[in-house]
């Protein structure tokens, strides 16, 4: 299926197409956000096409949108408040299956459907394994835009230096009409501390640390599938 050496685009297409084997008919599936999922949702699509009943529940209105081209039935997570299986992507993946996400800036629709979600499963290619969360890419931390150089400035106070994002010069804006802080700390020792600390500051809406809501992550490297559970790391 794939000649010549790997590339990045063929690890991600490997990952994501062993991710959709857990999918079986009736399920209401989590749809993540990204380039890594763009492959999941094409799959699913084709699947749909011979005959897959499920359902999917959008993490982002980029993903609603290509779900739509590829006919996959949407639903809301108000309608739906249990969903039986989540893929998505990351940004980096410690060895205790953590993860930064945000890259994309769904990150807090991305939690909300992951903690609602019987299975979280990750799907990345090799570059995103870490040994520490933070050192290849800054937190990304979604804030309201009221105060937001005030909370940056808190924010700072956990010893990170904070941008706010901007695509081509414009401030980025999410979903959820609010601003991203991405904030550089470097390694990130302890994240289920950090986590709690930021989320505490007022005007934070939600931080892209993922801490103990993945159950799976399906790495496609250059020898292959690699498939990392929780158990099999402690
Ligand atoms: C979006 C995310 C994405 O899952 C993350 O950025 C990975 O994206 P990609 O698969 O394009 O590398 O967290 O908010």
């Amino acid at each position: 299926m794939f000649g010549g050496p790997l590339e990045q685009e063929d690890m991600k297409k490997m990952a994501a197409e062993k991710a959709v084997e857990r999918i079986a008919d009736g399920m209401t599936i989590g749809l993540g956000t990204g380039s890594t999922v763009k492959y999941v949702i094409k799959k699913l699509g084709e699947m749909i096409n011979t005959g897959l009943k499920i359902e999917g529940v959008p993490t982002s209105l980029k993903t609603k949108k290509i779900a739509k081209k590829y006919g996959i039935p949407l639903v809301d997570l108000d309608e739906h408040t249990e969903i039986d299986l989540t893929i998505d992507g990351a940004d980096e993946v410690d060895s205790y299956l953590n993860l930064i996400k945000g890259g994309g800036g769904a990150l807090t629709r991305e939690k909300i459907i992951a903690y609602h979600s019987k299975k979280e499963l990750i799907v990345v290619d090799e570059t995103k394994i870490v040994k520490k969360l933070g050192v290849g890419f800054p937190l990304p931390v979604e804030v309201i835009k009221y105060g937001w150089n005030a909370t940056k400035k808190t924010l700072e106070q956990l010893d990170c230096t904070a941008e706010l994002r901007k695509i081509m010069d414009e401030v980025y804006i999410t979903d959820n009409s609010n601003y991203i802080l991405d904030c550089d700390f470097g390694k990130i020792n302890e994240p289920e501390v950090l986590e709690k600390e930021i989320n505490s500051i007022p005007g934070v809406i939600e931080n892209g640390l993922f801490v103990g809501l993945v159950d799976e992550v399906i790495v496609g490297s250059k020898q292959g599938i690699i498939t990392l559970e929780e158990r099999c790391l402690q």
